[in-house]
């Protein structure tokens, strides 16, 4: 790249000096159409119960979820992605409770698709909230089972599919689950079901907020670096993008989002595949509570976004999608 021009001739911020120039030069823009808002459920009635490591984000009960879908539908949110809290006495070493017709994603999915019909619903695939251990797959002789997790992630992939779900999204990082889901999802005449694969998905320390959330941060007596991936590597990424799009995923996350702004930014350039980010609870708890005891201002959240869109993301996951929403909605 030609860097032109030379001082004094060329002064950047006479393209800086008032905000309608700076509008006009910007070369990026965080919209609306770019934000998909998690949402956290919970069993019971009448329940919104704050999650105390994330500041402003609460578990809902189903009777109590138009209270945020009506937010959700206010600001245009084009999808919402919903995790379980799962009470501790449904929760066994299988798993099992992932399998229920009546567990509390199928009964919000239902909840939903009935009343918010444009709005697009995404639903984790993985085990790690209804297991007693609080791992993504099941342990067979110590080990993270990767072939028998499989079976498993399917029959859940289907019957969110069957309960109205529109974005399968494997959270759980078992090799060769995206070309079994859609395997699967086909046979069963599930072919409008898209497949947003968690594929470069990294054992990191900032998802913890998110274990409180679902409950299984107590469980969890060791890290998940067998199976998510190694924050030192980034070619890996490419063998674990390129795998999983081999394998039929529509769209590929990066997670976190933050610290692995280069991984985007390179899957973008190298693979022409739409990428979302997911800023996760352990980014938006930082700056929550950075913003709340005024170590940062809250242009904070803004300015995090923007990275995102700036590494090339075409959409994010992120906690604060209501809050920045209605800031957009603003301007
Ligand atoms: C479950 C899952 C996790 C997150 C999303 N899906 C946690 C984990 O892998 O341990 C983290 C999201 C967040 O921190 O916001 N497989």
């Amino acid at each position: 790249m030609k860097i032109v021009g030379k001082f004094p001739n060329i002064r950047l911020r006479r393209v800086r000096n008032s905000a309608w120039i700076r509008r006009l030069i910007s070369e990026n823009n965080l919209s609306i159409n770019d934000l998909i808002l998690p949402i956290f459920v919970r069993d019971g009635k009448n329940k919104v119960e704050p999650i105390k490591s994330m500041p402003g984000v609460n578990r809902y009960s189903v009777d109590k979820l138009n209270l945020i879908m009506k937010k959700a539908k206010k600001y245009k949110i084009p999808m919402v992605a919903l995790f379980p809290y799962t009470q501790k006495n449904k929760k066994d070493k299988y798993g099992t409770e992932a399998l229920n017709k009546n567990n509390i994603i199928c009964k919000s999915l239902k909840f939903i698709k009935k009343r918010y019909s444009g709005i697009g619903v995404m639903c984790d695939v993985a085990l790690d909230p209804y297991t007693s251990h609080g791992h993504d797959g099941i342990i067979i002789n110590k080990k993270i089972d990767n072939d028998k997790t499989i079976e498993i992630l399917v029959k859940q992939a289907l019957l969110q599919a069957e309960m109205g779900c529109d974005v399968i999204a494997p959270s759980d990082m078992m090799d060769g689950r995206v070309g079994a889901i859609r395997k699967a999802l086909d046979k069963r005449n599930f072919q409008n079901v898209s497949i947003l694969s968690y594929a470069a998905k990294y054992a990191s320390s900032f998802y913890g907020p998110f274990r409180d959330a679902v409950g299984s941060r107590k469980n969890l007596k060791s890290d998940k670096k067998t199976y998510q991936m190694d924050f030192r590597n980034l070619n890996e990424a490419f063998r674990e993008i390129s795998l999983d799009v081999k394998e039929g995923a529509d769209i590929v996350m990066v997670k976190p989002g933050m610290p692995y702004l280069d991984i985007i930014k390179n899957i973008k350039d190298n693979f022409k595949i739409p990428v979302f980010a997911y800023q996760v609870s352990g980014e938006y708890s930082l700056i929550k509570n950075g913003i709340k005891n005024k170590l940062i201002n809250e242009e904070a959240i803004l300015e995090s976004l923007m990275a995102f869109k700036r590494a090339g993301a075409s959409a994010i996951i992120t906690y604060f999608a209501l809050e920045i929403a209605r800031k957009i909605k603003k301007f």
